[in-house]
């Protein structure tokens, strides 16, 4: 913050991107004063406190993967913040959803501060939407927003599309400034909490993946779900970043259709589609994303480098992780990697973050080096620790049953777990240590 106009950010560096912001007085909260004058703040025991977070009762959205993420539908009263780049997906997705739900027999608003009635009517005629009764209305003012949502039944879910076009006369900033932003949303979850309404705020995300302004909201709202997707690929990704409700670990997956997101139930199948089986440099992680497995193609490239600091560069995975693995592989699997470029890619797009992920990456580093090509029904998984040794890893049985179901017949695993002592239908390998797997690729 600046007390007196300044060209250049000294934070980011960046130039002309400072705005002028009126500090206003703080937004009151209404009968705070008062409550507090007769001692109001009242005390429960905690024993006989129904609805406890998890148990909390639900509205499933009719949506699988949806409610996979939210923890098995909205929790009444509770608020969300979906943020997603601009063009995403968010008001696809909410449209559907709030037509599943009216459909139902629940009520439904839809509030657009970006599109006029017509357009949010023909985006859901396209999505062959157009029957259900979702109330639609064009409106930027949060007082007047409440005041017809106050109006006749409470609405089940009520959708802000989007935070950063609304705003409230309790504060004088202007429309788009953060102090608009964070005061459109606490009316909106003061709305929330009193009706039992489950208010759903979109959000737009900056460039660099926070989302703008709204970030000052994620502290308040009761879960943060992110819409993730590289423009290049048509199936999209729903992770919950913060959720006082349900797991952070789920995520949903969706495929970009004509006629809008289609729910995608087995994610493996979808990003293990168009694979070179013969290609040397490729292996098949065997991950997890919460309680649901995951199959990915890791994709490495190794070559000899023209330049004094050779390259690394890594897409879906953690840079520093692969910095590791490298280390490892050189002090431990006898590799000269020092003069090579290394790229690594995780395939359609996806962000992997588990550790398990190590052995993996590993087996396609090797293979890219070897220039031999790794069998193509094999997976993968383990952490590999800095001494070399590969550990073991959550859920075994898990990925390996997945891994059989679509087809595969090896895998090459960590020393098994004390509890894993089921059959599986895979040719278990295990690698305890990196220079098995580096002997069995090069041998
Ligand atoms: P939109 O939902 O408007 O994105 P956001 O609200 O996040 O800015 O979708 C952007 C465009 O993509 C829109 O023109 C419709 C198109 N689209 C499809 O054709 N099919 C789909 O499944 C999705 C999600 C979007
Ligand atoms: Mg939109």
């Amino acid at each position: 913050m600046y007390n007196r106009w300044q060209g250049k950010c000294d934070a980011c560096g960046a130039w002309n991107t400072l705005a002028q912001e009126a500090s206003g007085p703080p937004v009151p909260v209404p009968g705070a004063s008062r409550a507090a004058a007769r001692g109001k703040g009242r005390i429960f025991p905690l024993e006989g406190l129904q609805g406890a977070s998890m148990d909390a009762p639900r509205v499933p959205s009719g949506i699988g993967e949806l409610d996979r993420v939210t923890g098995g539908g909205f929790v009444p009263g509770s608020v969300i913040l979906i943020g997603g780049d601009p063009g995403i997906g968010k008001s696809t997705l909410l449209t559907q959803a709030g037509a599943v739900m009216a459909r139902a027999g629940h009520r439904v608003a839809y509030i657009s501060g970006e599109e006029a009635v017509a357009q949010v009517r023909l985006r859901a005629e396209r999505l062959g939407l157009n029957d259900a009764a979702v109330e639609l209305a064009a409106e930027t003012h949060v007082e007047d927003i409440v005041a017809t949502l106050s109006h006749g039944v409470v609405p089940r879910l009520a959708i802000i599309d989007s935070i950063q076009t609304m705003w409230t006369s309790s504060v004088e900033a202007a429309p788009g400034t953060v102090t608009q932003v964070r005061g459109s949303a606490q009316a909106l979850i003061r709305f929330a909490k009193t009706t039992g309404t489950t208010v759903i705020l979109v959000g737009h995300v900056t460039k660099d993946g926070q989302i703008a302004g709204p970030r000052v909201v994620e502290h308040m709202v009761d879960a943060v779900v992110s819409f993730e997707g590289d423009s290049g690929y048509h199936f999209r990704i729903l992770r919950a970043v913060k959720n006082r409700f349900g797991p952070t670990d789920e995520i949903g997956v969706f495929e970009m259709t004509g006629r809008g997101l289609a729910e995608v139930s087995n994610p493996s199948a979808l990003f293990l589609s168009g694979r070179d089986l013969s290609a040397a440099g490729t292996a098949v992680f065997a991950g997890m994303e919460g309680t649901r497995p995951l199959l990915v193609e890791i994709q490495a490239l190794v070559a000899p480098s023209s330049l004094g600091t050779p390259r690394r560069a890594v897409v879906g995975w953690d840079p520093s992780r692969l910095s590791m693995v490298l280390a490892v592989l050189e002090a431990h699997g006898g590799l000269k990697l020092g003069q090579h470029d290394v790229y690594l890619n995780v395939a359609g797009g996806l962000k992997i973050t588990e550790p398990a992920a190590d052995l993996a990456a590993a087996a396609a580093l090797v293979s890219s080096l070897a220039g031999v090509a790794l069998p193509a029904d094999t997976v993968h998984f383990g952490e590999i620790g800095l001494s070399g040794a590969v550990r073991p890893v959550a859920q075994a049985q898990a990925r390996l049953k997945e891994a059989a179901k679509l087809g595969f017949n090896r895998a090459v695993t960590p020393p098994p777990a004390r509890d894993q002592g089921e059959k599986t239908p895979l040719a278990v390998t295990t690698a305890s240590h990196i220079a098995d797997l580096v002997a069995r690729i090069a041998a």
